[in-house]
């Protein structure tokens, strides 16, 4: 059994996972109202809170505590201080259980999310029906990073494409903070975007040649930004909708045309959507479209596996052969964001 822990950023997590059922038992506690205020996350304060949560999370393992034979931790890619304080405990609890410590790359653990409710649902064939979704094309969308990744026969994950600038969940929370919406704005600009029209203004796609598979979503913002310096209050209070709709429909419609690229430029059998922004129904919806006329099955993560959680870290920890370094903690988390 494997013990979790997760705390890259503003959630606080635990998980615990037994390779021959599923994921056992997960807990989440999440600092998002205690940041809204400030319109972002607090780095100082969240690694208190971690500090706080940590702890309390862990007495609801207590009963489970005899049966751990390894724990894992995020190790990066997060906010220094909010990783310190899950890399901590790990190491007290390595040295408390003697048991060792695995440290997994959180976005390796999301491009490997997809494939949770695949083990679930044949933890013992799983083996066997991942492989046969192999070469997997992962389009990892989070409010810090946004990947199109390769995952071979071998399970070795080569990063194809990355944003040259923000990512799409940071275009969307920009987009939102601009639009008067509260942080994280992700999920209001879909609310939103639902009663709109896509076509009532007029956003860039960043990066449109298809040759390029890199992202971009900064001058997106710039142009949402011009946009609304030329209306009024009013205009954009009653223009809400349309202006969620346009502005999402460009994020989308870039994420789509980079995935169609990618898959024409290499062999595939699957592709994978994963990280916070694919719990867009949206976006969902516009890659199952293009997909569907491809014969290609999209594995969507679930939604409490897109945003930051320890269920991931501990699935990872046993199904990427190369995420999880046994028996040793890196004096210091890795803030890049190679998928070292
Ligand atoms: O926490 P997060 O970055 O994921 C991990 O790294 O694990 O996901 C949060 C991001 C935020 O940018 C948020 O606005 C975005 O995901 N998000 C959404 C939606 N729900 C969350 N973006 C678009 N539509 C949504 N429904």
């Amino acid at each position: 059994m494997i013990l979790a822990i997760e705390s890259s950023c503003d959630e606080s997590a635990l998980a615990l996972f037994d390779p021959p059922k599923g994921i056992a038992r997960e807990i989440i506690s999440s600092q998002a109202a205690a940041h809204e205020k400030f319109g972002g996350v607090v780095p100082d304060l969240a690694s208190r809170m971690h500090l706080s949560a940590l702890p309390l999370l862990l007495e609801e393992f207590r009963a489970d505590i005899p049966n751990i034979t390894n724990l894992a931790v995020t190790r990066g890619p997060g906010l220094l201080p909010c990783l310190s304080m899950g890399i901590s405990m790990a190491r007290a609890l390595s040295v408390a259980l003697d048991r060792p410590i695995q440290t997994v790359n959180h976005l390796r653990a999301h491009v490997h999310s997809v494939f949770i409710n695949l083990h679930a649902a044949h933890p013992s064939q799983f083996t066997q029906a991942r492989a046969e979704l192999l070469p997997h094309l992962g389009l990892v969308v989070s409010g810090g990073n946004t990947l199109l990744v390769k995952l071979d026969t071998n399970l070795k994950i080569t990063v194809i494409a990355r944003t040259v600038d923000d990512a799409a969940g940071e275009a969307f929370d920009k987009g939102a903070k601009l639009l008067g919406l509260p942080y994280p704005g992700g999920a209001l600009i879909e609310q939103h975007a639902q009663k709109g029209n896509t076509q009532s203004f007029s956003f860039p796609r960043g990066l449109p040649e298809k040759s390029d598979l890199r992202f971009s979503f900064s001058g997106l913002k710039t142009a949402l930004r011009y946009q609304l310096e030329k209306m009024s209050d009013e205009e954009v209070k009653s223009q809400l909708p349309s202006l969620c709709a346009s502005y999402q429909d460009a994020i989308l419609g870039q994420l789509n045309a980079k995935m169609l690229s990618a898959l024409n430029s290499g062999s595939y059998k699957s592709v994978g959507l994963s990280g916070g922004v694919a719990n867009n129904r949206a976006l969902c919806n516009l890659l199952a479209q293009s997909l569907e006329k491809r014969k290609l099955p999209l594995l969507v993560a679930e939604p409490k596996y897109c945003g930051d959680n320890a269920g991931m870290i501990a699935f990872a920890a046993w199904a990427d052969p190369f995420a999880a370094k046994a028996g040793t903690v890196e004096p210091a988390p890795q803030l890049s964001i190679d998928l070292a």
